[in-house]
């Protein structure tokens, strides 16, 4: 088994440069992609403010954040990037087509060796891997948001993703400091974000239903079950528009009423109230990201 030194990651979103960061962090070397250079430049003033505050922190020594920043290119080349690449990451938009046509692209491009992995929860490993000439060398490999702090990873083997795939993804999400939980068979949603989801599909129906409000609701999950932040909270921070995509796609599947995204969920999407990135979703916030009270619906 090759161990994985270089990584692409494709998109510099909330979730790509987060992933990349965190790469660059335990010591391989990274480049990260966008189509767009404005893209870059926000994601790496994004990074660089959260690693000013782990070193403020003690969390890391000056030394090591500059190392880290060396080893991390943020660049719009990603077929150079990719020609050089042990894993390839994808974090691009939740859209199966864009995500078929870049792993063909990618499995082009890249070592016959490297592993193609999608970070998405919502396709599953075959639905990307039939894109690709050696679907044994894919899998999904799903970090959760804040990428830089939430600990697991989730690592799924698709019908045709080798052992060797499997071991190799496993060590990487190891190596990078993250907790692995494998999935041997693929279903949408996988772990976290089916129990997830169920929390938050319940919590979409107490509003609708008009037995609380957004605020009850997530202080209820708060303060009864401790979770960390309530599901709308967690939607705004997520993006409110991932959730809805992910309905979308479980409905144009299943085509169960049950599956189609929430009235309320398709209002804020029209309205591109999408949650934290654009200012404001289920509640408004601040130029620098402090939540300032309700968004009326
Ligand atoms: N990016 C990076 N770091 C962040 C962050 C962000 N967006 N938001 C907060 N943090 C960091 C803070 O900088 C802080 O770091 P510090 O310890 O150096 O100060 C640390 O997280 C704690 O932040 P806060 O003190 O501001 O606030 P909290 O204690 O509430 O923690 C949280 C924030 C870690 C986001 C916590 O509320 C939490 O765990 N929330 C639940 C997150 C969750 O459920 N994630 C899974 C989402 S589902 C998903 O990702 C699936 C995918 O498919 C979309």
């Amino acid at each position: 088994m090759t161990p994985i030194r270089t990584v692409l990651v494709v998109g510099s979103g909330a979730m790509g440069s987060q992933i990349a960061m965190v790469c660059a962090n335990a010591g391989l070397t990274v480049a990260c992609t966008d189509l767009d250079q404005s893209a870059l430049d926000r994601a790496e003033s994004m990074l660089r403010t959260r690693m000013e505050s782990n070193v403020a922190k003690g969390r890391m020594t000056a030394a090591q954040r500059d190392a880290a920043f060396d080893r991390l290119t943020l660049t719009t080349d990603r077929d150079t990037a990719a020609r050089t690449a042990d894993l390839v990451i994808e974090a691009a938009v939740e859209k199966l087509d864009v995500k078929r046509s870049l792993f063909a692209e990618l499995a082009a491009l890249a070592p016959d060796t490297a592993i193609l992995a999608s970070n998405s929860s919502s396709f599953v490993p075959s639905s990307m891997a039939s894109a690709v000439p050696l679907p044994e060398r894919f899998c999904n490999i799903h970090f959760f948001n804040p990428a830089l702090v939430m600990k697991c990873v989730e690592v799924v083997r698709g019908p045709e993703t080798s052992d060797e795939t499997m071991a190799a993804a496993t060590a990487f999400v190891e190596k990078i400091g993250k907790t692995p939980v494998v999935l041997e068979k693929e279903i949408p949603g996988f772990v976290a974000n089916r129990i997830l989801g169920a929390v938050r599909d319940e919590a979409l129906r107490l509003l609708e239903g008009g037995y609380a409000d957004v605020v009850a609701i997530d202080t209820a999950c708060r303060t009864a079950l401790g979770y960390p932040m309530g599901p709308f909270e967690l939607m705004d921070l997520t993006g409110i528009d991932i959730g809805y995509l992910v309905k979308k796609q479980r409905f144009a599947e299943s085509g169960d009423p049950a599956d189609e995204p929430a009235e309320t969920v398709a209002r804020l999407v029209e309205r591109g109230d999408l949650g934290r990135k654009t200012g404001s979703g289920w509640y408004t916030y601040s130029e620098s990201g402090e939540k300032q009270g309700l968004n009326p619906l």
